[in-house]
Parts: C-alpha cells; structure tokens; sequence
C-alpha cells in the first residue's frame, strides 16, 4: 500500500510559496498519498484547554497526524527562526505527554525563502521542536530553497524551476524511504 504523507506548511499567507511546493509535490511523486494538514484555526497553545481530547480543531488536527505514515513540513523562515504559527501546532501535537502523536513519527523539512538563504536558521528551530517532541527528523538530506521567487509560477501556484522541482523530487524520495527505516527500527 501507498504511504500516507502529511504535509504541514508553515505559513498562512494565501499565496505562500511555501504552500505552491506543497501543491507541486503530488505530480512529483504519484507513488505516495498526501494530505494537506490545515494549522490555521488551530487556538494558540494554553494548557488549560489541553485537557482530555482538547478543542474540537486539536483534535481533529492530532488525527490527521496520527493516520498519517510520515509528515513533511514546509515553512518560510521568520526573523532568522520559526514562524509562530508552525511552533504553535508542533506544540499542540507534542502532547499529551505519552501518547503524543508526534512521538516516533518520521518528519522532514523542507523551506523556501526569497531571500538568500534558503531558510537555514528557521529549518534548524524546526529540527530542534521536532527532537524535543521524539519525532524522527530525516537527518541526511536537506533542503533549502532560496530565491523562490524566480521558481514558481504565480497563475498556477505550483514550483517551475526544472532543477528546484528535481531536488524537491528527490528529497520526497529519499523520506519514503526514511519512514521504511524507521518503521524498521520501530519493529
Ligand atoms: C515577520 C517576517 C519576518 C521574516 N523574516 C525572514 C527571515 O528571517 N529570513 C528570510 O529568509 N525571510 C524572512 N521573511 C520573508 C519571508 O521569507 C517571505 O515573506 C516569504 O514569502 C514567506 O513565506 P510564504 O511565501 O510561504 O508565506 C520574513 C517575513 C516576515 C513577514
């Protein structure tokens, strides 16, 4: 059976570029399945409501993650870290404590940035979250995007550049086969 490949983007601009290589990703690799995970109405993390399941969006959210066989992440870099609203959601899915839905799950990151960059200092926060949280973050390959601006197609919302749209290819490959190597370590 095909993998079940949650993708979580870091940004809530309507025309993210973030979000255009999230919508390229599926026509770049038809052997997966992949669910886009909405964090926009997700309340900001108060401890008081994260009692039993949480608000109604918590949970909802946490399922998606839970079905899911591995999660990708693609977020813009906001003054040299994470965006908020990203550390907002891994927070809600890196509880409760013991049964999180983050714990063990495979992760990847991936960025882009007009900038030069290519999100550097944002990817290393997010690797970070995702160590604190038990996530097994894909460690040997990464992906930094810069210049997105000159990648993408503005009418379509989708990743142009032939070479960009090989890495982000290749990247997608290599995770599936990082959740094989995980699920073995698991058995
Ligand atoms: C508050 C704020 C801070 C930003 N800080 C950075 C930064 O540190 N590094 C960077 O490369 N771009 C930075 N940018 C520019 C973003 O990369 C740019 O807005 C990008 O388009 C956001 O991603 P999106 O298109 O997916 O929404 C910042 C933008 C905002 C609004």
């Amino acid at each position: 059976m095909s993998k079940r490949i949650g993708i979580i983007v870091g940004s809530l601009r309507e025309n993210s570029f973030n979000q255009m290589i999230a919508n390229t990703i599926p026509e770049l690799l038809d052997s997966a399945q992949y669910e886009l995970i909405s964090i926009a109405n997700l309340p900001l993390y108060n401890a008081d409501l994260d009692l039993g399941d949480g608000p109604d969006t918590v949970k909802h959210y946490r399922e998606a993650i839970q079905k899911t066989d591995g999660i990708l992440i693609i977020s813009p870099e906001y003054n040299s870290g994470i965006p908020g609203v990203l550390k907002n959601a891994l927070d809600w899915a890196s509880t409760p404590t013991k049964t999180a839905v983050l714990i063990h799950k495979p992760a990847g990151v991936i960025g882009a940035t007009p900038g030069a960059k290519g999100t550097i200092l944002s990817q290393q926060q997010i690797r970070q979250t995702l160590d604190a949280t038990q996530s097994y973050v894909m460690p040997a390959q990464k992906l930094y995007i810069s210049q997105i601006t000159d990648k993408i197609d503005l009418t379509t919302q989708k990743l142009t550049d032939a070479t960009t749209r090989k890495y982000v290819q290749r990247y997608v490959q290599t995770f599936l086969q990082w959740i094989d190597q995980v699920n073995l370590l698991k058995e």
